[in-house]
């Protein structure tokens, strides 16, 4: 499939549009492939044809999104999560036992099943606790799948241990799919950062992980404003690898007791505190 300049800057546009991804010059080789397999699936002839379903709004799937994912990606942010952010949470949620947890931009789902794998592993500690852990992403294919649990062989070693895969999942006809006290665990929504928080909206911990990347500074501003907004006083917000909030908003400033963890600002809280992050 030859993508002419033309059609690859309409697709770049409605990307950025729809979801502040920026396709850049160096990424656009990913049109070609992300898209063959599209119009090969949905039995679409030509990319013009896919364009002028696009433009018209029908066609959700925004293919040319960056999916990859996989369980307790990079590691050490799952170890800080549970041996630094939970034991302080904790501690100051001793009343209401409750925890809440934003998987932000979750693709298939890994990173919420690896949140509640931490948990899960531990019944005794978090016995009478109730722990909400949310999965958004703005694309409604991934949400699907995220929901549904099931991995490929391939997709389910990525990241656990044999015995973890064996613990928590079963082998169905489609592949690995979630046990379902893991799946009680977790719900998922399709949301696109760009809209106001989903419910309940005082989440303790956000992760937003490998999403903000390719937004530009305006529109990573804005989704920053939204995460602050929906976080509890305390709560934490965790970025991937090599992603910052430091010169990008003053919603949040570095923990200065957990390298990696980002605590969020209120709006008219003295500028030197997020100045000094
Ligand atoms: C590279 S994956 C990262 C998945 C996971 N957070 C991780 O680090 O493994 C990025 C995900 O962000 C989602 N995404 C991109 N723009 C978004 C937006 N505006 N709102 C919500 N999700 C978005 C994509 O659909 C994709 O599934």
């Amino acid at each position: 499939m030859q993508v002419s300049d033309s059609s690859s800057r309409i697709l770049a546009g409605l990307l950025e549009a729809r979801t502040g991804q920026q396709l850049t010059m160096s990424r656009r080789w990913r049109i070609e492939t992300a898209l063959a397999a599209l119009l090969r699936e949905r039995g679409i002839p030509t990319l013009d044809e896919l364009i002028t379903i696009l433009v018209m709004g029908r066609e959700p799937s925004l293919a040319l999104l960056n999916n990859e994912t996989y369980f307790f990606r990079d590691r050490s942010p799952f170890d800080l999560l549970q041996k630094v952010a939970l034991p302080k949470l904790v501690q100051r949620r001793q009343q209401t036992k409750r925890i809440s947890i934003w998987s932000a931009g979750c693709s298939t789902g890994q990173e919420a099943y690896s949140l509640a794998m931490l948990f899960a592993e531990e019944p005794v500690k978090w016995a009478g606790w109730t722990i909400d852990i949310l999965g958004s992403d703005v694309s409604e294919c991934v949400v699907r799948r995220a929901r549904e649990g099931t991995y490929s062989q391939f997709e389910v070693q990525r990241g656990l241990g044999i015995n973890q895969m064996i613990r928590w999942f079963e082998e169905t006809d489609n592949g690995w799919r979630a046990v379902e006290p893991l799946r009680r665990m977790v719900r998922f929504q399709v949301h696109n950062l760009l809209e106001p928080a989903p419910h309940p909206g005082k989440f303790d911990i956000v992760l937003c992980r490998n999403v903000l990347l390719y937004l530009n500074g305006e529109r990573r501003a804005q989704v920053f404003d939204r995460m602050a907004d929906a976080m509890a006083p305390d709560g934490s917000l965790m970025l991937g690898a090599g992603e910052t909030v430091i010169g990008q908003t003053r919603r949040f400033w570095a923990d200065p007791d957990s390298r990696g963890l980002y605590r969020p600002i209120e709006e008219n809280e003295h500028p030197q505190i997020a100045l000094g992050a």
